[in-house]
């Protein structure tokens, strides 16, 4: 059966490819992001059941907003998804306050509005499914050049875990999920602050499609958590919480 979508960070790369496979199956479609003409054209190229709505999503006014537009286009919700987010490219002795706020603005707030709007809608209705794409960065956070991506990162999925335990109980059929990718081969690694001119994604990179395949799967059989990549990840987890120290051992041969 159909369902109506929110997935904010719908003009580029996840997001995007996101969308279109969705409304493939004939999803109803809520995308949001900044760039308007980007999610224009997208949402144009997904039939007439997808919806533009331009927003910044570290504003939480603009956040309620695409709720709002949601709720009246659509009547109701049944998966919201916070995707929308950047990295960044400087070592933890350089990073600046604002550096950090911009992380954590983008990264964590960003889906902590995203939360806070959609929840009531859900608790009413007694179901509904949050998903919150994070990053593997945010359980082993190897790539040290990330610094405040990696936090922001691990915040959100500290405050996605603390959510699904304070509901759980009390609503059962609400599903509150986090989505962990290594690299995968989108603009990410361009987009990033202070990106390097030569900046691009590394050869091993994840297909996108390989990603968004996860992303449905998910849709289709909530889970609290998933790596896109389970096979490699669920080992490198395995050997980091066993023996950091030699974890970074072998990072640096
Ligand atoms: N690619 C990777 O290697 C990788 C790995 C792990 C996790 N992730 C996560 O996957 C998610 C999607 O990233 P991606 O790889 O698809 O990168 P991307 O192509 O750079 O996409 C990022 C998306 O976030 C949106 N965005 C950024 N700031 C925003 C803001 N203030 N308000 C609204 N939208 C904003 C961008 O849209 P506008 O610029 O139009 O606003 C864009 O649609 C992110 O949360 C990222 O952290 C990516």
């Amino acid at each position: 059966m159909s369902k109506v979508i929110v997935i904010t960070g719908a003009s580029s790369g996840i997001g995007a490819l996101l969308a279109r496979r969705l409304a493939e199956r004939s999803d109803e479609l809520m995308l949001a992001a900044r760039r308007s003409k980007e999610l224009g054209q997208l949402a144009r190229s997904c039939g007439r059941n997808t919806f533009p709505f331009t927003t910044d999503v570290t504003r939480r006014q603009d956040v309620n907003r695409l709720r709002d537009e949601a709720l009246r286009t659509f009547d109701h919700v049944d998966v919201w998804i916070n995707n929308a987010g950047r990295g960044i490219t400087r070592k933890v002795m350089d990073l600046t306050d604002a550096d950090l706020d911009e992380m954590m603005a983008v990264n964590v707030k960003s889906a902590l509005y995203g939360m806070q709007a959609i929840m009531p809608h859900f608790m009413e209705r007694g179901k509904g499914h949050l998903i919150n794409v994070s990053s593997f960065l945010a359980r082993i956070p190897h790539a040290a050049s990330r610094s405040a991506y990696n936090a922001s990162k691990s915040a959100l999925n500290s405050l996605t875990a603390n959510l699904r335990m304070d509901l759980a109980a009390e609503y059962p059929d609400i599903n509150i999920s986090v989505v962990m990718p290594g690299a995968v081969a989108t603009d990410f690694a361009v987009n990033a602050l202070y990106a390097p001119a030569d900046a691009a994604p590394v050869s091993t990179a994840q297909s996108t499609e390989e990603v968004v395949t996860a992303i449905i799967d998910l849709i289709d059989h909530p889970r609290p958590e998933i790596y896109t990549n389970p096979e490699i990840q669920l080992e490198q987890v395995k050997q980091y919480y066993s023996d950091v120290a030699a974890f970074e051992r072998n990072m640096r041969r």
